[in-house]
């Protein structure tokens, strides 16, 4: 059997085969977004929605709106760029003045994950906090970086952003009916949003029983749009249980889960569910998510309208951009002590 660096390898109740999933996988909803233009279906869409945000924190949404042309275009761009040797793919290595553009390797939960990756800011110039310093008021820009070729790199990717942001900001404004409130709740969080968009490449692995291709996470950000490929590989633990159940792979649809931002506004009604991915022997699988990230001064705690004496708030606020560069320090090395969590803001009951 091939060795594996001991770097990628899972603590035995991490990896793919512990809390196996049942033979008859529950499906996570399949929601067609068409529907919302019929007046006497949208309020169903809405609830539907609410209610996979609350039971899974994951759904699948097909005729969203995202041309089908965008995606395929960034999907073959992107392979393009993936499949070019090492060397070149180095050249636009992210770093710690702009973390982003290609990596491969980061640490989920101190453990490497078996994957390479292309990250894009959403808005290039991007502001962001300079330190993790919570006194320190300091700002910096952030810049994305492009690699030469192929050429048509930066337009396929700036182009799919677009996309995927214009659909983040309407499941935003469903999900922001679904409770309740105005559809413009939250327009104003997003104005300096830090959004970016990721290109994941997952190889084929020697060892997919020891390795995973994405650690058990939660996603920090508001929401994310996650388009993968026919090959499948993701995993969602279930809300009530913990079980987890494969995440189907659905011809143009994309994924969408709830992140750590909405689950504090929402003071735990909808839930950002743990996630990974298993890897395999054999293909190479590509996933694009989109994560939608709130402006860097917003603060992220339960919204007053769904508080209450019978419910208080369950964590205390924290700043946006604080907590997402405290969060990262750790993509780059292995941490003593293991990177913030949002349970830690939890209040204490
Ligand atoms: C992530 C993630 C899932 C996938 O990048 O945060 O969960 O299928 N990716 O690639
Ligand atoms: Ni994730």
């Amino acid at each position: 059997m091939a060795d594996l660096d001991p770097t990628y390898i899972q603590a035995p109740e991490h990896r793919s085969d512990a809390n196996v999933t049942p033979n008859q996988p529950e499906e996570i909803p399949v929601i067609d977004l068409s529907r919302i233009e019929d007046p006497k279906d949208v309020q169903n869409v809405i609830s539907e929605i609410g209610e996979a945000c609350k039971t899974w924190g994951f759904f699948q949404v097909i005729n969203h709106g995202v041309p089908c042309e965008a995606r395929t275009r960034v999907e073959k761009t992107v392979k393009t760029f993936f499949d070019l040797p090492v060397e070149e793919k180095l050249k636009v290595k992210k770093d710690e003045v702009n973390p982003v553009g290609y990596h491969d390797g980061e640490h989920t939960k101190n453990v490497k994950d078996w994957k390479e990756v292309f990250d894009v800011y959403f808005k290039d110039h991007m502001v962001i906090p300079s330190s993790t310093d919570p006194e320190d008021q300091g700002l910096r820009v952030v810049h994305n970086k492009w690699p030469q070729f192929p050429s048509d790199f930066r337009e396929a990717c700036e182009e799919y952003a677009r996309h995927a942001e214009k659909l983040a900001l309407k499941l935003v404004e469903l999900i922001s009916l679904s409770l309740g409130l105005p559809k413009e709740r939250f327009h104003d969080d997003f104005k300096e949003q830090m959004s970016f968009c990721r290109i994941n490449r997952y190889p084929p692995c020697p060892r997919p029983d020891l390795a995973l291709g994405v650690g058990h996470h939660k996603d920090a950000d508001v929401l994310t749009i996650l388009a993968q490929d026919e090959v499948g590989g993701l995993q969602v633990s279930r809300r009530s249980d913990g079980v987890w159940f494969p995440i189907k792979p659905v011809p143009n649809a994309f994924v969408i889960n709830i992140g750590n931002c909405m689950e504090v506004w929402t003071n735990d009604k909808y839930w950002s569910a743990e996630h990974r991915v298993v890897v395999n022997s054999t293909r190479e699988r590509y996933s694009i998510p989109f994560f939608l990230l709130p402006s860097h001064d917003v603060e992220v705690k339960p919204l007053e309208e769904l508080v209450s004496p019978e419910n208080p708030p369950r964590y205390k606020g924290y700043k946006w951009g604080k907590f997402y560069v405290t969060r990262n320090r750790s993509d780059f090395q292995k941490l003593e002590v293991e990177n913030i969590q949002i349970d830690q803001l939890k209040v204490v009951t």
